[in-house]
């Protein structure tokens, strides 16, 4: 029997026949935002927002794992989060916390290693607990490394990355001439893991807002007007699309033509 396929997955199908998936980012993050701005429209709250969020989470997650993505970060909740209202923000560890519950298995399944990037320490502490035991139940997955960036702030970032830094060199008595990039990359969070190669936003907005600051030096950029609660897998296919058109040159000249 004839199936009739929606027009949609058609665009899809023929969106994911335009990449070459032997050349995709190892590395892409995204700037989840405009959760507030989606429930806004539909007259509900802020957290009815978060919530419809989580959808777009495990749906490219998935696909980010299915198509061979090395490494996806996420960013969750900024160390400047913390200036929203006092509700919100205990809403948002609650999701967080159901998350991870309910996706654990899913994650496992999907061969996906969970690590976490921010001050975990300043989380409250059923939050930490939960996310320790997921991070040690992903161990030994080998598949895609989701980051997700937890009370992350990219400033925050590098001044523990110098205090990791000056502690070990304070050990073993290194000059401070020995300090290169590689040595303070490797007192970062994601220390280890490619720097990303796609950096994708939603919802619009042309900043960074303190995400990644030392690993974006190169990235390429990627904004879209949808809004979190509404990216799709076609969305984030568009974005991979898109990145392979782009000429990556780190200050060089362009490749001949
Ligand atoms: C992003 O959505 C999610 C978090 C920052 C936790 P926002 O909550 O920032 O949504 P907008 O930007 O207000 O629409
Ligand atoms: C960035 O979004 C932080 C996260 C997505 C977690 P924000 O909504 O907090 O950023 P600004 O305030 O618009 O720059
Ligand atoms: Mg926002």
């Amino acid at each position: 029997m004839l199936e009739v396929i929606p027009a949609d997955a058609t665009e899809e199908i023929a969106l994911a026949r335009s990449i070459d998936f032997a050349r995709l980012p190892r590395h892409v993050a995204i700037i989840m935002d405009g959760n507030g701005r989606w429930a806004r429209q539909r007259h509900k709250r802020r957290i009815d927002g978060h919530r419809a969020g989580t959808v777009s989470v495990r749906e490219v997650v998935e696909t980010a794992a299915r198509v061979g993505i090395e490494v996806l970060t996420l960013y969750a909740f900024s160390v400047e989060n913390w200036k929203r209202p006092k509700r919100e923000i205990s809403a948002l560890m609650a999701l967080l916390r159901r998350y991870l519950t309910a996706e654990l298995a899913t994650l496992i399944r999907s061969n996906v290693r969970l690590r976490l990037l921010g001050r975990l320490s300043e989380l409250p502490r059923d939050v930490q607990a939960g996310l320790e035991d997921a991070m040690a139940s992903t161990r030994q997955c080998t598949g895609l490394t989701l980051n997700v960036a937890l009370n992350y702030g990219g400033r925050t970032e590098i001044v523990d990355a110098v205090r990791g830094l000056l502690a070990a060199m304070s050990l073993d008595g290194r000059a401070p001439e020995s300090i290169d990039e590689a040595a303070l990359a490797t007192h970062l969070y994601t220390a280890g893991q490619p720097d990303p190669d796609l950096l994708i936003r939603t919802s619009g907005e042309l900043r960074v807002s303190n995400f990644l600051l030392w690993q974006i030096a190169y990235a390429e950029i990627w904004v879209g007007e949808v809004l979190w609660p509404d990216f799709r897998r076609r969305h984030f296919l568009e974005a991979l699309r898109d990145y392979q058109g782009r000429e990556r040159r780190y200050g060089g000249l362009a490749s001949p033509q």
